[in-house]
């Protein structure tokens, strides 16, 4: 059974600084475990949610650097930062050191960072001791909207992404707006991607919020953003709730990603960037499928320009078709892709290659 239900709630530290918000509540029940997802909460309320376990702090080197000062005093187990490091030699080390700490399977493991550690937390405290506890700061946009949610962890393996993992949710997502203001803008531009992604395919008031608010959203305007994340995080809840182990419904969360994969491994652009690229391609068959309105397409273009996310990119034309005609999931000449019928709405369709080739030029 999946369950998402959400609340708003006072939340004491908001309350005891008197300022009049609230904090917003998704809670999961799925097969995988119990998640509560808090938007709105603050770093500095993470002791509240040990409630006096004893705990073990994993980060990055970098969120370390700017944020030690505001951690609770815990442990702190440090990783590098980068797609390179998240590998089972560095599971391998977190383990070494959580043996020397003497944790065990009531200490709770907390990673505070972007998708890269809470990716390898979730693997992490999964495993060691066949499992333990955990929960998330997440730090970054697309952690927030995207990789802290749906209880996917793992890391990469033999230069295959994410290749070696379990579905598992954390006890607690913490989603601190705050902590966004220093993120870097291309960082920020790749949360709002799959922001825009869980528009397109499942809410079409969220993709006319957003047409309307995007400056407010790029300059992280408390109110605005808050809501972004949050409709972002139900809309994932939503679709995972229905399919939490992706046999079926889920896989529509590929929107962008089947083109977007090929463009990001290529061009080597940010993983956001490719997918906005890959979005635009997307509605474009779609377009010429007939279930999406040209001007619907034209909307999408604008929108993710205006969050300074690319629509096109040039000179890798021939490599891009190359890995797509390599993709795993290519049948004889036909790929399976996402497609949007009309904003707020998606279906998965098998294109062939030809179409995609003849549909996406101008485009990479
Ligand atoms: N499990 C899932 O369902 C899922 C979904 C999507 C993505 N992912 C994974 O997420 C990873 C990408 O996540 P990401 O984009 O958050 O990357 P990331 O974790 O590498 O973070 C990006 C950079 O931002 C820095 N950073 C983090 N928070 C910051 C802050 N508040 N201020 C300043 N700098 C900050 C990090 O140190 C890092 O250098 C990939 O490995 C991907 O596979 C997982
Ligand atoms: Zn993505």
């Amino acid at each position: 059974m999946f369950l998402c239900y959400i609340e708003k709630a006072w939340h004491s530290e908001i309350f005891a600084r008197g300022l009049k918000r609230f904090m917003k509540t998704c809670h999961i029940q799925g097969k995988t475990g119990k998640s509560t997802i808090l938007v709105g909460e603050s770093l500095h309320q993470l002791e509240y949610h040990i409630r006096g376990r004893r705990a073990v702090i994993i980060t990055d080197d970098h969120l370390m650097d700017l944020y030690r000062q505001d951690f609770p005093g815990h442990p702190v187990i440090v990783i590098g930062c980068g797609e390179a490091i998240k590998t089972l030699d560095t599971v391998n080390r977190i383990y070494q050191q959580l043996v020397k700490l003497e944790a065990d399977r009531s200490t709770l493991i907390v990673g505070i960072g972007g998708g890269i550690v809470c990716d390898i937390t979730g693997f992490v405290a999964s495993t060691y001791m066949r499992g333990m506890p955990f929960g998330f700061v997440a730090s970054t946009l697309l952690a927030q909207v995207d990789a802290s949610v749906g209880g996917k962890n793992g890391v990469n393996f033999g230069g295959f992404k994410n290749m070696v993992g379990v579905f598992n949710q954390p006890e607690f997502v913490i989603c601190d707006m705050n902590l966004l203001r220093t993120l870097s803008k291309p960082d920020l531009s790749c949360g709002f991607a799959e922001i825009v992604k869980h528009a397109i395919i499942a809410d079409a008031d969220l993709f006319a919020y957003l047409e309307e608010h995007w400056p407010e959203a790029l300059a992280l305007e408390p109110d605005v953003i808050e809501k972004l994340v949050y409709d972002s995080v139900v809309i994932k809840a939503g679709v995972v709730g229905r399919d939490e182990t992706e046999k079926g419904e889920r896989r529509i969360l590929n929107f962008g990603h089947t083109i977007g994969h090929a463009i990001e491994k290529t061009t080597g652009i940010p993983h956001g960037e490719a997918v906005s690229i890959g979005m635009v391609a997307a509605s474009r068959i779609a377009v010429q499928q007939g279930l999406l309105p040209a001007r619907d397409a034209d909307r999408i273009n604008t929108l993710l320009t205006n969050l300074h996310l690319p629509t096109r990119i040039t000179g890798h034309r021939n490599a891009i078709l190359s890995a797509m005609r390599k993709d795993k999931k290519r049948e004889g000449n036909t790929i399976h892709v996402v497609l949007p019928a009309g904003i707020g709405r998606a279906v998965i369709q098998p294109v062939s290659l030809t179409d995609v080739e003849m549909i996406t030029q101008g485009l990479f």
